[in-house]
């Protein structure tokens, strides 16, 4: 990683913030941005960077890449690194003539553009802003949220797939839902909701490229209740056979394909975990009611804070199987949240019969249980989350996957 030279822009203007990777046209570039102060540049030379010097607490706006000339292997590794990390950020690439891995690197990125030599300012300057406006007009689309457990067994994918449900049934257009299992060992969406587990991920890690909207079609698995379900086979070594970019790829167009896409996680942390859920638009995190839970859910989400610190606003703990009745050993509420170090975005009724009948049936808890009291706080959850969502959203830049 090459030491970064900056422009600095005074702290108090908002500045969209470049990550620029330069070869020849460096000078250029820093004299077309001199002197415009909605620009904070941060330069490496692209002859010492093998790799992108990419900090994932400090994601720019927009990124610049340039190889030194005729070495086009490095685009594409760049572009590939680009892909897994945060694929929405918009990309543009100084040259010309690209090598066909370059293409095909940079066709799996949401918005680029080419800035073509010799090198124009006002070009340059043009193509930044319609990059930056494409990206923003795509960033309003499909929405993406994990769900998580503390411990097992909290519910996270019981709430996770009445979520998809709930979204489906209330919303006032038509959407396009995913559920997606993310839980490779031992998934449980495929099983809760009867349907096959068609999500062949290990085929393709080596080629995630290959994952496109047709393979998308047959991994998923339409469900009666107007949602698709995305889900594995049980494997007991079901993370060995997948990898960072094919999750990472297969998110990316899930979030072209739906509106809505609802992500099961495992505990389990794998090397693209922390990288999903900083690209996650919400990550609700599931505690149940006991001591024990709620200190492993205050730890969890500490340690998911410090990892991604962008993300802090986007975290919700649940806590489910909230009890009516007050009595003998329950946790309250408030005692809950005291054990928490924080407040809960939400809690979930406890109905062990309409969760069990939703499990033995293949269906959603709504479905089969529509005047159950999880559906009805699972609305206020969702509710919940897109009130947050719209008061403090974060910059496209920062989410991986939608
Ligand atoms: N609010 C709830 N009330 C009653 N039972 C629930 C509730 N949420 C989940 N369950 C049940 O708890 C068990 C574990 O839930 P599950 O969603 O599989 O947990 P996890 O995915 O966190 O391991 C399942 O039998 C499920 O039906
Ligand atoms: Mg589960």
């Amino acid at each position: 990683m090459s030491n970064p030279s900056s422009i600095p822009t005074p702290r108090s203007t908002p500045s969209i913030r470049i990550l620029a990777v330069l070869g020849s046209s460096k000078a250029a570039v820093q004299a077309a941005l001199h002197g415009e102060s909605r620009f904070s540049l941060e330069s490496h030379v692209a002859s010492q960077c093998t790799r992108l010097p990419w900090q994932a607490e400090r994601q720019p706006d927009l990124v610049l890449l340039e190889p030194p000339t005729g070495e086009q292997d490095r685009l594409t590794v760049w572009l590939k690194e680009l892909a897994v990390q945060c694929p929405q950020i918009p990309v543009l690439v100084i040259g010309e003539l690209l090598s066909v891995s370059a293409v095909q690197a940079l066709l799996t990125l949401r918005s680029t553009n080419m800035v073509p030599l010799p090198f124009c300012h006002k070009t340059f300057l043009d193509q930044i802003s319609t990059v930056m406006r494409s990206e923003s007009s795509t960033s309003t689309g499909a929405q993406c949220w994990s769900f998580m457990s503390a411990v097992g067994g909290a519910g996270a994918t019981t709430l996770a797939i009445e979520t998809a449900l709930q979204l489906h049934t209330t919303s006032a257009m038509v959407k396009k839902i995913a559920l997606i299992d993310l839980n490779f060992i031992d998934g449980a969406c495929a099983a809760y909701l009867d349907v096959p587990a068609n999500l062949r991920l290990g085929d393709v890690a080596d080629d995630p490229d290959r994952i496109d909207e047709a393979l998308i079609d047959a991994f998923a698995s339409p469900h009666a209740s107007g949602f698709d379900v995305l889900a594995a086979a049980r494997n007991p070594l079901g993370f060995q056979d997948i990898n960072a970019q094919s999750i990472g790829q297969l998110l990316d167009v899930c979030c072209t394909l739906y509106d809505h896409v609802i992500i099961d996680m495992s505990r389990w942390m794998q090397d693209w975990t922390m990288d999903v859920i900083g690209g996650s638009d919400a990550l609700v995190l599931v505690s149940e009611l006991t001591v024990p839970a709620l200190h492993a859910a205050r730890d969890l989400a500490l340690n998911i804070e410090a990892s991604v610190p962008h993300n802090a606003n986007r975290l919700h703990l649940v806590l489910n199987r909230m009890s009516k009745r007050m009595f003998g050993h329950s946790i309250s509420m408030v005692d809950a949240q005291k054990a928490l170090g924080r407040k809960a975005t939400g809690s979930i009724s406890s109905d062990w019969d309409g969760a069990a009948q939703a499990v033995n049936y293949g269906l959603p808890i709504g479905q089969g249980t529509p005047k159950s009291k999880i559906s009805k706080d699972v609305r206020a959850l969702i509710d919940a989350i897109e009130s947050n969502n719209c008061k403090g959203s974060a910059p496209a830049s920062a989410r991986m996957a939608s």
